[in-house]
C-alpha cells in the first residue's frame, strides 16, 4: 500500500514535470519566434513616418539648396539604414535579400544626393532624390501590405 503510494507520488511529480517541462518550451519557442518578429515590426512602423518626414524636408531643402538642411535630413535617413536592415516587413517575408538590398539602395541613393548636394550639384541631386523615393515606393510595392 504504502509503495503505491509512493509510486503514485512520484508519477504525479514527473508528470507535473513533464508538463511544465511542455509549457516552458511553448513560452520559450514562443518568445523565440514571435516575440522578437512582433519587435522587429514595431521598429518598422515606428521608422517609417520618420523617414517620410525626412525624405519630405530632404525635397524641400533640395528645392531651397540649402545644403546643411539636405545633410540633416539626409542623416536621418541614413541613421535609420541599420534598423530598417533589420526589421522585418509583414509580407514576402522570405525574400530578405530583396529588402536588405533595397533597404541598401535607399542608403546609396541618399548618400549620393547629399553628396551631390553638397558639391552644389543641385540639378544632380534632385535627379538622384528621385531614386531615393523610387527606393521607397519599389520596397512598399513588395512588402508592405
Ligand atoms: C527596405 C524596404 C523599405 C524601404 C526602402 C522603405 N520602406 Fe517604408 N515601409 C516598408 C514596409 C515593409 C512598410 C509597412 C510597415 C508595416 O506594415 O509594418 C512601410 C511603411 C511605410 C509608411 C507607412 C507607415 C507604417 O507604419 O505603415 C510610410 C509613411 C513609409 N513606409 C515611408 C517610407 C519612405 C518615405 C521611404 C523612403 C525614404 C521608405 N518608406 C522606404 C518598407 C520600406
Amino acid at each position: 500500500m504504502k509503495k503505491r503510494n509512493i509510486i503514485v507520488a512520484l508519477s504525479l511529480v514527473l508528470g507535473a514535470s513533464t508538463l511544465s517541462g511542455a509549457a516552458f518550451a511553448t513560452v520559450t519557442e514562443k518568445s523565440a519566434k514571435t516575440a522578437p518578429a512582433d519587435a522587429r515590426m514595431m521598429t518598422l512602423h515606428a521608422m517609417m513616418p520618420m523617414l517620410s518626414v525626412a525624405s519630405a524636408g530632404l525635397k524641400t531643402a533640395l528645392e531651397k539648396g540649402e545644403t546643411a538642411s539636405v545633410e540633416k535630413e539626409a542623416e536621418k535617413i541614413l541613421a535609420a539604414i541599420p534598423a530598417l536592415k533589420k526589421s522585418r516587413p509583414h509580407k514576402n517575408v522570405k525574400q530578405r535579400k530583396i529588402y536588405l538590398k533595397l533597404a541598401a539602395k535607399l542608403e546609396e541613393t541618399v548618400t549620393s544626393t547629399v553628396g551631390l548636394a553638397k558639391k552644389g550639384d543641385f540639378a544632380g541631386a534632385k535627379t538622384a532624390f528621385q531614386k531615393v523615393e523610387a527606393t521607397c515606393v519599389a520596397c512598399h510595392v513588395k512588402f508592405r501590405d
